[in-house]
């Protein structure tokens, strides 16, 4: 697996490394066996890059993201995002890390099926507790939109 990283002039070099993985490991025990999904993996993302993760299937991109991404938690390594050192915080933390700082695509979208779009796109925005969705309005309706802008 190999990260496409931008060349970096000497001004984004000396900028604020957002993520930066030291040695980072995951192994899964699979019965007696134990299986090395990632071995010591040394990564720097700085502020404004835009980075592409490839590799073969089974290369560890998949876990390398869950990593980054608070989903999962190494076995071995150091993560510093934002310069915090995340493997010693809780679930609660790691939690509220994510809904403020970071942002998932996948593949397979995860919309919640019962739920419009607006109340999917809202659901993470309320569980943050940034945004108030509309009281008594939960289909997105022209009189919520329009409180939004007004709030704005
Ligand atoms: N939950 C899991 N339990 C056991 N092995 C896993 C698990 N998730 C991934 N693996 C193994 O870790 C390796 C890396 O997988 P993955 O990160 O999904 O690769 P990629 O996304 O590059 O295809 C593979 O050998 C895969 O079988
Ligand atoms: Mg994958």
């Amino acid at each position: 697996m190999s990260a496409l990283t931008p060349t970096l002039s000497q001004r984004e070099r000396e900028s604020k490394a957002v993520i930066q993985t030291i040695g980072l490991t995951r192994e899964y025990q699979m019965g007696s066996v134990i299986l090395h999904a990632l071995r010591g993996i040394d990564l720097t993302v700085y502020q404004g890059d835009f980075i592409a993760l490839m590799g073969a299937s089974g290369s560890g991109k998949s876990t390398l993201l869950s990593l980054i991404g608070l989903l999962d938690r190494a076995t071995a390594g150091e993560y510093f995002l934002e310069e915090i050192e995340v493997s010693s915080l809780s679930r609660n933390e790691l939690a509220d890390i994510r809904g403020r700082r970071i942002g998932f695509i996948f593949q397979n979208f995860n919309l919640l099926p019962r739920f419009s779009a607006w109340e999917n796109v809202a659901l993470p925005l309320k569980a943050a507790r940034r945004h108030r969705p509309c009281a008594g309005h939960t289909t997105g309706s022209d009189s919520c939109r329009r409180t939004h802008r007004q709030s704005r």
